[in-house]
């Protein structure tokens, strides 16, 4: 576990680009190609423009990554909440990146059948035996103030699911399905990286990283040696 702070917002933005060009760069050097699965929300808009600017692009082979979603709405990609929708105009759409290698989540279907339809996709991509986990290269993640990741949320059925890959969720507070990884699946990851930023998330760090207060209750602790990236707002109550 390793715990980068960066002054500001953008220098940690340039800290989670040059990581996850470091991360593209081994992956694809020692194993031919880059899975990952991206966080969605607000925070990692900015570090996929930055992938996606001139300092940047040319750093990665995009011919050789696979991009995956670690969560999705289940909304259509139009739609304003989409992750992908997100990805799409601030990455996607400036990278050299086949189609056919930009997983999707299929939020406009039904929860349950878009969850099956990406875990057949993600056991197809990996070439996984039925009981078997896929090992993704790198799993960013971000983390919400009540300390869920990706749709884990606290109290939530999904918390349990540890005999599949990828599961429906009801978030009812936000009244709204979503599909997400489950935690094994996040777990098993070769890299898992937190990117948080803001000192809104600042208590729920602390007590995540310090394991202090109700750490124990929040979904981002079942993920074991994550490293996390954060900024000097994010990263403000921590005490060690
Ligand atoms: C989502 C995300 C979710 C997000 C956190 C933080 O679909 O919303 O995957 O887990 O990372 O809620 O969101 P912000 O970056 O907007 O604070």
């Amino acid at each position: 576990m390793t715990l980068q702070i960066a002054p500001s917002r953008e220098e940690l933005m340039i800290l989670a680009a040059d990581r996850l060009v470091a991360e593209a760069q081994t992956a694809i050097a020692q194993r031919g190609r880059w899975t990952i699965a991206l966080s969605g929300g607000s925070t990692p808009k900015a570090l996929f423009e930055l992938l996606a600017s001139p300092r940047y692009i040319n750093q990665i082979l995009w011919g050789r990554c696979f991009l995956f979603w670690g969560d999705e709405r289940c909304v259509g990609p139009d739609d304003p909440q989409s992750n992908y929708r997100m990805t799409k105009i601030a990455l996607i759409d400036h990278i050299p990146i086949p189609v056919g290698n930009v997983l999707r989540i299929r939020g406009e279907l039904a929860p349950e059948s878009a969850a099956s339809l990406y875990a057949h996709e993600i056991k197809r991509i990996f070439g996984l035996a039925e009981g078997q986990f896929p090992q993704f290269d790198t799993m960013l993640l971000g983390l919400g103030n009540d300390g869920h990741t990706a749709s884990l949320f606290p109290a939530s059925d999904i918390l349990g699911r540890n005999d599949v890959l990828v599961a429906e969720t009801w978030v009812a507070k936000l009244k709204q399905y979503r599909i997400s990884l489950t935690a094994p699946v996040i777990n098993n990851a070769h890299s898992k990286i937190f990117l948080a930023a803001g000192d809104d998330k600042a208590g729920v760090i602390r007590e995540l990283i310090e394991q202090t207060g109700a750490y124990q209750s929040y979904p981002a602790n079942l993920i074991s040696n994550a490293d996390w990236l954060l900024d000097q707002a994010a990263a403000s109550q921590l005490q060690h």
